[in-house]
């Protein structure tokens, strides 16, 4: 059995290929230990499920306005600026189809022909795809293990040149639950400033932080808001991936001409589903900070078993990832995800996918309950041996 890896820096379909080859194998195999996606495993909380299956009970099957539901807007519009001190109105806030929506429609909206995109790296590889469907071009700015993968503002400043049109943010980051710090925040919010660009600052594992690590909205920011999209979802922190639905906030004019093109796609995102987001912000918010604690258990087991191997990492202060170098193993990146998988059924995925150049990293995310984790920690030991 053979997988071609794709080691070019651009991201294409191979790299998906790459993806479900790891799947396929893993399909075939018994007693897996998946901790390849970034899919929680937790359900969404039941009063979440009930809010979306009254909204059914009640005849909400119809369309909501293309910004999405006033009710939602004006919950999310508190919620900013309770949670992240931003102050955006219902009308600066459109409702959307997941981030992954709200991605494609900042692009379209912001992006012509050989604009030059900045992206944090690794990197959500949505971002390289959709600035690519715009004919831009997408510029990795890359983070180091030796920064705990932060983004470093200097690194920014020597990738800008006339091309640069948008910075992409994403604080924590997938793949390295990177937290960038306030300070860093601040000098990028300067960097954007002088260079005039537009910052899309995607946030959705925002509410996934731990320990001493501290989110700051770039918008929050002065003279920040009126060059910032801040995208947002509930995706990630209710256990919501299958709702679809997300949220971009920002000036109004970049709204308004994001609203059309969002009519011509889809209209609106789901209406129920939109009822139960309502729920997951207005609700109780136990079952949400039960599963935040798991989360930080589990990263915090899987820090130390990973230390234990020997292999190290980036402080992994946000979201449910831990970017691992497994040089130590003697071999890729690639060829140890592969090999793992092969002989001890425990599924990850090598940084190449997320853009990385060296084959040094894997992602592994801690979405499995711990004993599931310990387990696969045992097979990782007997395999390097
Ligand atoms: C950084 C980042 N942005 C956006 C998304 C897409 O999220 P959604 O489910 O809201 O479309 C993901 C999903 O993994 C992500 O990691």
């Amino acid at each position: 059995m053979s997988i071609v890896f794709n080691k070019s820096k651009e991201i294409s379909l191979d790299d998906e290929t790459l993806r479900s080859d790891l799947l396929k194998i893993a399909s075939g195999m018994d007693n897996v230990i998946a901790l390849g996606r970034g899919d929680p495993d937790f359900h969404t909380p039941r009063h979440i499920v009930e809010a979306a299956k009254k909204a059914l009970d009640e005849n909400k099957h119809h369309y909501t306005p293309p910004t999405g539901l006033p009710e939602l807007r004006k919950s999310i519009s508190k919620n900013f600026e309770l949670k992240y001190n931003l102050d955006y109105s219902e009308d600066e806030i459109i409702i959307t189809a997941g981030v992954q929506e709200s991605i494609a429609l900042a692009m379209i909206s912001l992006l012509k022909a050989d604009d030059e995109v900045l992206i944090t790296s690794p990197r959500f590889t949505t971002y390289d795809l959709t600035v690519r469907m715009c004919n831009a071009k997408p510029v990795p700015v890359h983070t180091y293990e030796k920064d705990n993968f932060a983004l470093m503002p200097e690194l920014i400043e020597q990738k800008i040149t006339k091309k640069t049109k948008l910075l992409v943010l994403v604080s924590p980051n997938n793949p390295t639950g990177a937290v960038t710090p306030p300070n860093n925040i601040k000098k990028i919010a300067q960097i954007a400033i002088d260079n005039n660009l537009i910052i899309i600052s995607d946030e959705i594992y925002a509410d996934l932080i731990y320990d001493s690590h501290e989110h700051l909205s770039i918008g929050s920011l002065e003279k920040m808001k009126e060059r910032t999209l801040t995208l947002n979802g509930f995706s990630k922190t209710y256990a919501m991936t299958g709702w679809r639905v997300g949220y971009i906030a920002g000036p109004k004019d970049i709204i308004n001409k994001m609203t059309e093109i969002r009519h011509a796609l889809s209209i609106n995102s789901c209406t129920f589903s939109q009822y139960g987001a309502l729920a997951a912000l207005d609700g109780p918010q136990e079952e949400i900070n039960k599963m935040k604690n798991e989360y930080n258990e589990r990263r915090k087991f899987s820090m130390k078993a990973l230390s234990d191997i020997g292999f190290t990492y980036g402080d992994p202060g946000g979201a449910f990832y831990i970017y691992t170098n497994v040089s130590n193993s003697n071999m890729t990146a690639s060829n140890f995800c592969r090999e793992l998988l092969v002989n001890t059924g425990v599924l990850m995925f090598p940084g190449i996918l997320f853009g990385d150049e060296d084959d040094k990293y894997i992602r592994l995310s801690y979405l499995q309950p711990i004993e599931k984790i310990e387990e696969s920690m045992t097979r990782i030991n007997n395999f390097l041996k």
